[in-house]
């Protein structure tokens, strides 16, 4: 089946298997190796992208599902070559070692960002009607809790984005991201 998608800008035609995922489709047919394959199962978040601003398990996605979408992975999120907030906050952090889970880190990072701050509440948000406060540790963990780091460096990776989460650009570059933001997530 013939579908296209834009991937990190750039517009693509391909012909794929109905059964290819949309992480096959970008790494073995689009040579983009930026997305991981760590379990291939949805349990690690090493191949989350950007599908029209939603953070997902790009390994659970048909890419025929993703016919017409914007898809973001972390290589897109680097504007123009200009890193992103995420970027440097995670080197500035050393938020990563074999780095393997970090671009599936920095999407679902960028994803948590636009999710909070359009006050969506996570299972640690203490009131579900006025919604989230701050965006504290706790809710960093919580909403990071589908990205494993077999490094474990969760010690690092919390702090990386609590401080890329200060810069409102750390959200913004997220085309089709949640709406309806209560102000930026971290006050
Ligand atoms: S490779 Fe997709 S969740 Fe692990
Ligand atoms: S930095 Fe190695 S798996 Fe996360």
């Amino acid at each position: 089946m013939e579908i296209a998608l834009t991937v990190d800008g750039a517009e693509k035609l391909l012909t794929v298997d109905v059964r290819t995922t949309l992480l096959d489709a970008l790494r073995e047919r689009l040579g983009n190796t930026s997305a991981k394959k760590g379990c291939d199962h949805g349990q690690c978040g090493a191949c989350t992208v950007l599908l029209d601003g939603r953070r997902v398990n790009s390994c659970l996605v048909l890419a025929v599902t993703a016919q017409g979408a914007q898809v973001i992975t972390s290589d897109g999120l680097a504007a123009g070559g200009e890193p992103h907030p995420l970027h440097r906050a995670f080197v500035e952090f050393d938020a990563f070692q074999c780095g393997y889970c970090t671009p599936g880190q920095i999407c679902s990072a960028a994803g948590m960002l636009a999710e909070a701050g359009a006050g969506w509440p996570s299972a640690v948000t203490d009131d579900l009607v006025a919604g989230m406060a701050d965006l504290t540790d706790e809710e960093i963990r919580e909403r990071m809790s589908g990205n494993l780091c077999r490094c474990a460096a969760y010690a690092n990776i919390v702090p990386a984005i609590r401080a890329a989460a200060r810069e409102p650009a750390a959200s913004a570059a997220n085309p089709g991201a949640p709406s309806g933001a209560r102000g930026g997530p971290c006050r």
